[in-house]
């Protein structure tokens, strides 16, 4: 008995030095295997307590018991200690290295041209106005003074919706479209206030157009509405000309050519001239149309049209954002494609 427990206190001394001395958790596991696996040193030991009397059995035992708690605790002890070693960094931290910047994300081209656009029309005093995208006939077209034979109001031109079961839909009864120009927010804010009215309007239009290089389903177009006492085609052509030159350069000129819309009378399409164009090999190019509001519309919305006179516009972004980045496909605004868009 007393060779027993000589032997037990050398032997768990030498296993603890050992665990504490495993350089790496595979050494550990090594170690253990040697000392407490099935065929360990320890384990061999604790085989011997069979041949030993029944007096001497309890006390080697327990003594057996202890060092082998103690064995596993310096076990537990060094392998948090090797794996919290594990997990620091190989290298010595460099405090005074650079930091790792974030890559920043960048305003879609799209969204950058529209916020130019309304910052030069805030400028002047516009504020920005809103409308639905799925309209009704009415406000795309009805109270524009559009009437029922334009082809716009045909369903090869336009995503008609079909009519919500059970709703009472107000005005009119009239059919649910995705609107085709952003000319419907004229209405709905007309008929909201009392003039005077100054607003432009950035929003999604929807047509019945396959995509190609210049045309897509979707896209965005910026309506503008001046409405006040003497309102002349001289203020539409000064305003029209500021936003132009502030966005497109100072050398940009325009023109307005005499069109037709049935919003607008007289009505006009606005060109614009500038070095962007002529290196696309061109004199002018049409970018927008525009007009002094119709009477019919005014009466549409309840304003007097002896009392109040305006003007309102209308074009695309992806026009302008084309020409002024030199992009020659309208698609690949919308493929969200990150080495296109980080360009811009
Ligand atoms: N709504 C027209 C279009 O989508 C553009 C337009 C023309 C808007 C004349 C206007 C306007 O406000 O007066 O092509």
């Amino acid at each position: 008995m007393a060779g027993f427990l000589d032997e037990l206190e050398p032997l768990k001394q030498t296993a603890l030095a050992e665990l504490k001395a495993a350089p790496d958790l595979a050494a550990l596991e090594q170690t253990k295997g040697a000392w407490i696996g099935p065929h360990g040193k320890f384990t061999a030991l604790m085989k011997q307590l069979g041949s030993l009397s029944k007096d001497e059995k309890p006390a080697a035992g327990k003594a057996i018991n202890a060092a082998k708690t103690g064995l596993e605790a310096a076990l537990a002890e060094r392998r948090s200690e090797l794996e919290l070693a594990a997990a620091l960094p190989k290298e010595p931290t460099d405090f005074s290295a650079p930091g790792r910047r974030r890559t920043l994300g960048k305003l879609h081209p799209l969204t950058q041209v529209t916020e130019d656009i309304v910052r030069s029309f805030r400028k002047i005093g516009f504020v920005v106005a809103d409308g639905p995208e799925i309209e009704d006939e009415y406000h795309c077209f009805d109270a524009l003074n559009t009437p029922a034979d334009h082809p716009a109001r045909d369903t090869q031109d336009t995503f008609f919706l079909a009519k919500p079961e059970n709703t009472q839909h107000s005005t009119l009864n009239s059919q649910l479209l995705l609107r085709t120009h952003t000319s419907s927010v004229q209405i709905r804010v007309m008929a909201k206030q009392p003039p005077p009215v100054r607003i432009i309007v950035p929003g999604r239009v929807y047509r019945r157009d396959n995509a190609d290089a210049t045309h897509n389903p979707t896209f965005q177009q910026i309506e503008g509405l001046y409405v006040d006492k003497n309102v002349t085609v001289g203020d539409l052509k000064g305003t029209v000309e500021f936003v132009f030159k502030e966005l497109l350069g100072e050398e940009t000129k325009i023109r307005f050519r005499p069109h037709y819309f049935s919003y607008t009378e007289p009505s006009f399409e606005i060109d614009f001239s500038n070095a962007l164009v002529k290196k696309l090999g061109k004199e002018w190019l049409e970018i927008a149309g525009c007009g002094m509001v119709h009477p019919q519309v005014f009466e549409n919305v309840g304003y007097d049209p002896e009392i109040w006179t305006g003007w309102a516009f209308g074009f695309g972004i992806e026009r302008i954002a084309m020409i002024r980045y030199g992009i020659n496909d309208i698609r690949l605004f919308y493929e969200n494609d990150v080495r296109f868009l980080k360009q811009f």
